[in-house]
């Protein structure tokens, strides 16, 4: 299955440290959100969108970008993130607003994965962050796990 990852990192470059062991996990194209337009998705069959989690939600670029997208056919997702706090599915679903958009645009979100990145923002800065270490060596082996196992959902 011929793949691209598309991802934001801007905090502390969590997202991008996930976003490489997917991408040698699936030899995959590994490209940040400026670098990409529209017109390469065509050649590919699996797409993943990553970044950050700000304010509740994905990097406004990579929304913005999928926004931009036209009706595309055929295509697969899987979204992951970063995040200091914990995805609680249905109360604090913070993929949910890059779903609904990728969604929109006919993609066939085929799976999720999001881990703990180190947060300095705002009070967590007073006692060095939280997750500090993280992703670690543990989530980045649970981020290729994931990935090896998306070959298996083609
Ligand atoms: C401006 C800002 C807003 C954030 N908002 C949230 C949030 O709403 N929920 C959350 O769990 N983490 C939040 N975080 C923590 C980041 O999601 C976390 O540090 C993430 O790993 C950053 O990824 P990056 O280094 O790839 O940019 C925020 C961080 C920043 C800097």
């Amino acid at each position: 299955m011929k793949t691209l990852i598309i991802y934001v990192s801007v905090h502390h470059g969590n997202t991008e440290k996930v976003a490489g062991a997917m991408a040698n996990a699936l030899a995959a194209q590994l490209l940040q959100v400026n670098e990409a337009d529209a017109s390469m998705l065509e050649r590919y069959d699996l797409i993943g969108f990553g970044s950050g989690i700000y304010f509740g939600k994905h990097h406004e670029s990579l929304l913005d970008f999928v926004d931009r997208l036209p009706i595309l056919r055929n295509k697969k997702a899987f979204v992951f993130s970063t995040s200091g706090l914990r995805k609680i599915p249905f109360i604090h679903d913070f993929h949910k607003p890059l779903k609904q958009r990728l969604q929109r645009k006919g993609f066939d979100i085929i799976s999720e994965f999001s881990c703990r990145g180190l947060d300095t923002y705002r009070a967590t800065k007073l006692v060095g962050g939280v997750n500090r270490g993280r992703p670690d060596i543990r989530d980045l082996k649970q981020a290729e796990d994931f990935a090896r196992g998306l070959l298996n959902r083609g």
